[in-house]
């Protein structure tokens, strides 16, 4: 169902490199509730990824951009400026953790590659909102979003320096929040989203188990990327103007619940 809370309006969405990644539900969610859309990536994931698909579904320009390079986002802000002029809403749904990709455990990081970590999940949503807020692009009561796990708040071992990049990530959010909400009365959020299965989500060790376990958890389910897709339309929408600075729970409920009968049970 559409209710065209984003007519008019013009995006730019991170991070979609194929069907079950968030960003690629978001897009489309977006684009049918009226938004025009510019869809990026880095560039390795426009030749491996499935991106022009959607771009072609969706109508959107797709313009490659490592996010961790401001001459990139300047290129791709470029493009979104001749499009566009202004710009309405950004998602920020990129992470990678080469210690987590390589298997190397958290009391044994490789210290280079937790810089890439920080670099590539966290610092690059300060970079995207720099070059924004410098270059003046965002319109007023925009809204920029950033995608986050709980594993920012509690332990969860597996998730292993993910879970650093995305307590950075959250304290972006909040610190530019500001900023931003003074300048240009745009609010910026993150959103903390159960367990989904993406190339990303997948790639942390022990997933299923998470799954299962957050499923167990939750008294209304895991939320699914379609979910978060509805929160983040929701969140680039109108209705949601004065929610700023804020790291918002799409889990379900998982974050307030202490135990589940049905997990002692299981045990
Ligand atoms: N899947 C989950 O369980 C889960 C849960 C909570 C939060 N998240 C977060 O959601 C976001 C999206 O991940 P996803 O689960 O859809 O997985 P995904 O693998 O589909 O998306 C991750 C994206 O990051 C992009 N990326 C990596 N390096 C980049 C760079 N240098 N420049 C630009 N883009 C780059 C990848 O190409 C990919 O498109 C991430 O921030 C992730 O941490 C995921």
């Amino acid at each position: 169902m559409s209710y065209g809370l984003l007519k008019g309006k013009k995006g730019i969405i991170f991070g979609a490199l194929d069907e079950n990644s968030i960003a690629w539900k978001v897009a489309e969610k977006a684009h049918a509730e009226g938004a025009s859309l510019i869809l990026t990536n880095a560039p390795v994931a426009l030749r491996m990824g499935k991106i022009k698909e959607l771009a072609e579904k969706t109508g959107a320009p797709l313009v490659p951009a490592d996010a961790t390079s401001i001459d990139d986002l300047n290129k791709l802000f470029d493009t979104a400026e001749a499009e566009f002029g202004k710009i309405d809403f950004v998602l920020h749904s990129i992470g990678m953790s080469p210690n987590v990709r390589k298997g190397r455990p958290y009391t044994d990081l490789n210290y280079d590659w937790l810089h890439k970590t920080y670099d590539i999940s966290a610092i690059s949503f300060h970079k995207v909102m720099q070059v924004l807020y410098n270059r003046d692009l965002m319109n007023e009561w925009g809204s920029i979003l950033a995608l986050t796990y709980i594993a920012a708040q509690r332990a969860f071992p597996e998730y292993n320096d993910m879970a650093e990049a995305k307590a950075l990530l959250e304290s972006f959010a909040r610190s530019f929040g500001y900023h931003f909400g003074k300048k240009a009365k745009v609010r910026v959020n993150t959103i903390s989203q159960s367990p989904t299965p993406t190339t990303a989500g997948t790639g942390v060790s022990g997933f299923d188990k998470m799954l299962t376990y957050g499923e167990m958890m939750s008294p209304l389910g895991n939320a699914t990327a379609e979910d978060c897709a509805d929160y983040c339309v929701a969140m680039f929408s109108d209705l949601t103007r004065r929610v700023t600075m804020q790291n918002l729970y799409n889990d379900g409920g998982f974050s307030s619940v202490g135990i589940a009968p049905e997990l002692l049970e299981a045990l």
